[in-house]
């Protein structure tokens, strides 16, 4: 017979010869949330085995994952309520939680990436990424001097990628020119470029306390019917000036993850959101999956997918097993 699939599937090493594509610790982004204190890590109660850690544990990370080969973190600050204001004057603060962290983690680990998250809702009394107004809008272009502020900040604390997680309109721009007038062209931006309002993101708003407090995020971030549209911020967000473009969630948005890497002629990141986690995780404690079988078959359908680089709560646990097989 001329085409017999099975041929190339008959060995471990024939499979191996033949695939298409591979995890490499190299493409992993752990995220971690910092939180005020002193040796404290409390465990998030709908993200099994992920920790909200004060700085100083947050640094002792750094350096396991460092020793573990992954080369980037993402960072994300839980901050006590008594700091938030409506304008999210405390992302400007340079030794506030957030950038002294950072500051922290490049003295330690200086080669680590540190991948610094601009949006206003960590900070936020209200709660959303941007501004609100009196009757409840979000503003836009209000949004964006608070925004590129606090990009700024993040840089000048040694942040190596700025990563606006808002989905306001022209903030790449906005933060680009920001970035450079004072300094810092050198430092790339990772668009949030096709975030969904998702309800995946709900372990993440426990972790932050971030919840909106009224309404929902659905006039800023994507439709979860709407792939076109996706495309067509992926063009915005290139034109900005954006270095990598992202696709958030990741599972449920693979086609999307395709057309952008498809299209886009810079790479393209995916997150694999805190709810996504959360289901293999919640799965597993159950014994009703196999947990590293499925982590490693989910991620590879990233990689399938076309993305260059992954943001995954799992990355701890897939660097360890790469590294056991290596
Ligand atoms: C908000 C932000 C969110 C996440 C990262 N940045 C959630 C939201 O939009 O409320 C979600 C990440 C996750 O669920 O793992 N700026």
């Amino acid at each position: 017979m001329l085409k017999r699939l099975r041929r190339n599937r008959r060995t471990a090493a024939l499979r191996a010869l033949v695939r298409e594509h591979r995890l490499d610790v190299d493409d992993l982004v752990m995220p971690l949330f910092v939180q005020p204190g002193e040796d404290k890590k409390d465990e998030i109660k709908s993200m099994p085995d992920i920790f909200r850690l004060s700085p100083n544990l947050i640094v002792a990370e750094c350096i396991a994952l460092w020793d573990l080969g992954v080369k980037a973190v993402a960072l994300f600050p839980a901050l006590d309520d008594s700091v938030k204001d409506a304008k999210a004057t405390e992302s400007t603060n340079e030794d506030g939680l957030y950038q002294s962290t950072i500051r922290a983690i490049k003295a330690a680990v200086p080669e680590l990436l540190v991948i610094s998250d601009v949006a206003m809702d960590p900070y936020s009394s209200d709660g959303h990424d941007g501004l609100l107004s009196e009757n409840g809008e979000i503003l836009n272009d209000e949004s964006l001097p608070i925004l590129a502020a606090m990009a700024v900040s993040q840089a000048k604390a040694g942040a190596d990628i700025i990563a606006p997680s808002d989905m306001m309109d022209f903030r790449i721009e906005y933060i680009r020119e920001e970035l450079d007038s004072h300094g810092f062209e050198h430092i790339a931006i990772l668009a949030y470029t096709a975030k969904y309002a998702s309800a995946f993101y709900g372990p993440f708003r426990d972790a932050l306390d971030s919840a909106p407090r009224s309404g929902d995020k659905k006039t800023y971030q994507m439709d979860s019917a709407n792939v076109r549209e996706a495309v067509r911020e992926a063009g915005t967000d290139i034109d900005e000036g954006a270095d990598i473009i992202m696709v958030k969630p990741g599972l449920p948005y693979l086609d999307v993850v395709r057309a952008l890497a498809e299209q886009s002629e810079v790479p393209v990141a995916v997150y694999n959101v805190s709810g996504e986690y959360a289901m293999l995780k919640a799965a597993a404690q159950n014994g009703w999956l196999d947990y590293k079988s499925v982590v490693l078959e989910t991620l590879t359908a990233f990689k399938r997918a076309g993305a260059s680089l992954i943001l995954s709560y799992h990355t701890k646990e897939v660097a360890a097993w790469l590294k056991e097989e290596a």
